[in-house]
């Protein structure tokens, strides 16, 4: 029999969102349990380099926020939400401060900010280009003074309980162990983070793998716009290791197997000296939003101006230049990317140039929530990047993800402490048959019969992926990568684990997250194949423009229980006071308003 253990509010991810939203909860002094897979310091938010979103700066406006925001996104967010982001960001990144996070400063003690890609005035806190590790440090630590916060470190969630039509919190396997727990809440978070892994190439760390995605999915809630996926214009090859876009911000260029700066040639304005004070670096093109250049890299390689790599399998790379910026800008303002061009692929950036290309590095879409950060399942709240509330619609600015974490992990806090205080009862005897139900279907999965390698699906269904749903997609190309994810689910009916040991089972881990990932992959390409139109980082050779007739609306993914294809339909986009128009970042790319 699986062990039964109540709290007040179950939180599931043990990144920002969830230590935010855990933060929240402890302040309305309720009894609150932290799940997550990874300790949470190992939590895929520790990655994050360039730095988080705010207005602080006179020569700024939230104004000016909102509408890089939306515009940004392709007019594909929901506007309320990012009207409540952009004034709600000064106050938790000032709060964060106060919580310890060491915000890089300027000589004279104010707070940096830096230029981001997308953003047409700097805006970035930082902490050099370290910032994802300092702010869940600063979280983390801050959660330590909450004694009713009790942590379930290395528990993977393999199921929410649903009961009586309310989500009553989730069944968990002890990694350390193997043993299954019931974890019942009257509120659950989910704050899991994103799918990346389900493609082959990705900034993503190994445990993105779309679990809470793909368990707010089975409990009948829909994925919102998961064809939207970032690639970041700057990954290093072989390992996809992210080189910030802070370099870029800091002055690096891009340049092809010419030397010449290719971006000049995509509508994201004039080439500048970039080592000019008359020339501001937030100026430059390389600062473009990341939908842009990671297509541009696409043209520039069907042109044959890339860079082949013979020691990473002949794979396309152009380069960032950042030697002009000098050792002491470099080892002061991003010394990480140093570091890592150092020792991931053997180049000293003060004296060579780094080769780079797109990398899978981020879901706009997700779990579909309202402003509240509530889901359409009673009780169950979600935040960060496994949510889509949605301010990224279909192209996230840089550095707006981390301050979003902070916004609606809070909100979710807030609104789940409320939800749980006037909840009901739980149902304990229901809740505990789910639990040993789903304690027996764990066990099954450890049985002799199966005969299906793990590693084999998996890469079936990433090299499908980048196949059908890369930068550029048609009809044909998602239809064969939807045959190939739906293959690979027969298949992973009959996964092989062999491995039935208790402690830290890592083929059982495995199949849960490959079953994950599947659910995650279904729902993008599904969604994606719907959309015959180009928008934002979903772009279809055979569908140029934006059609905003059909498709300015969110696409939702229903799960089929029966096991077929998701149902896909629409959900109206939230339009306020920002219409829709051209997306610009040449020469005509000033504020636009009604
Ligand atoms: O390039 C970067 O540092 C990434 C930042 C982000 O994804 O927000």
């Amino acid at each position: 029999m699986s062990d039964f253990i109540q709290h007040d509010v179950v939180i599931i991810g043990g990144g920002g969102a969830g230590l935010r939203a855990a933060i929240s909860l402890a302040e309305s002094g309720l009894s609150i349990a932290l799940v997550s897979k990874v300790y949470p310091m190992r939590s895929h938010t520790v990655a994050a380099e360039g730095g988080a979103a705010a207005v602080i700066k006179p020569n700024d406006s939230l104004e000016d926020h909102i509408y890089d925001t939306i515009s940004g996104a392709d007019w594909l967010a929901d506007q309320d939400a990012v009207e409540y982001f952009v004034n709600e960001a000064p106050k938790e990144m000032t709060r964060l401060e106060h919580w310890g996070c060491p915000w890089s400063r300027e000589p004279q003690g104010k707070v940096a900010v830096r230029p981001f890609g997308g953003m047409k005035i700097e805006r970035t806190w930082f902490a050099a280009d370290k910032t994802g590790f300092h702010m869940l440090h600063s979280l983390f630590q801050n959660t330590l003074r909450y004694p009713q916060l009790k942590r379930y470190d290395e528990h993977f969630a393999t199921k929410l309980l649903v009961d009586n039509g309310r989500c009553c919190g989730c069944v968990a396997v002890e990694l350390k162990t193997g043993k299954v727990k019931t974890i019942a809440g009257k509120a659950v978070i989910m704050a899991t983070g994103g799918a990346g892994k389900i493609f082959p190439f990705t900034t993503n760390g190994a445990i993105k793998t779309g679990d809470g995605m793909s368990l707010a999915y089975r409990a009948g809630v829909p994925l919102k716009d998961m064809e939207f996926v970032q690639y970041h214009p700057t990954g290093l090859p072989g390992t996809g290791i992210l080189i910030t876009e802070a370099s870029r911000g800091e002055g690096g260029i891009l340049v092809n197997n010419e030397g010449y700066r290719y971006l000049q040639d995509y509508d994201l304005g004039k080439p500048q000296p970039v080592d000019s004070p008359a020339h501001p670096v937030k100026r430059t093109m390389e600062l473009g939003p990341r939908d842009r250049l990671s297509q541009a890299f696409y043209w520039e390689r069907e042109k044959g101006r890339t860079i082949k790599l013979p020691a990473w399998n002949n794979i396309d790379v152009v380069m960032l230049d950042l030697r002009h910026l000098g050792e002491a800008k470099i080892d002061k303002k991003i010394p990480f990317v140093r570091e890592l061009s150092k020792n991931y692929v053997g180049i000293d950036p003060v004296t060579d140039m780094i080769p780079v290309r797109p990398v899978i590095h981020y879901m706009m879409g997700g779990i579909d929530t309202d402003i509240n950060a509530a889901t359409t399942l009673p009780g169950l709240y979600a935040a960060g990047e496994c949510a889509c509330v949605s301010i990224n619609g279909a192209n996230r600015l840089g550095s707006n993800s981390l301050t979003e974490l902070l916004v609606f992990g809070g909100k979710a806090g807030d609104n789940a402490a409320e939800f749980a205080k006037s909840a009901k009862d739980l149902n304990v005897a229901a809740l505990t048959q789910q639990g040993n139900e789903e304690e027996a279907r764990v066990k099954a999965l450890m049985n002799d019969d199966g005969t299906e390698s793990i590693a084999d699906i998996r890469t079936a269904m990433q090299s499908s992926m980048e196949d059908g749903a890369g930068i550029y997609r048609t009809e044909s190309s998602m239809k064969a990568t939807a045959e190939v994810i739906a293959e690979q689910k027969e298949r992973y009916k009959k996964v092989q684990v062999k491995d039935h040991s208790g402690a830290y089972n890592t083929q059982l881990q495995y199949a849960f997250e490959l079953g994950c990932m599947l659910d995650v992959a279904e729902a993008l390409v599904h969604s994606a194949n719907a959309r015959t139109e180009s928008r934002g980082a979903h772009q279809r050779l055979e569908y140029k423009e934006r059609d905003d007739d059909k498709f300015l609306a969110h696409s939702m993914a229903h799960f089929n229980a029966d096991g077929g294809a998701p149902k896909i339909d629409y959900k109206d986009v939230v339009i306020t006071k920002w219409p829709p128009g051209a997306r610009t970042y040449g020469k005509d790319s000033g504020l636009k308003r009604k």
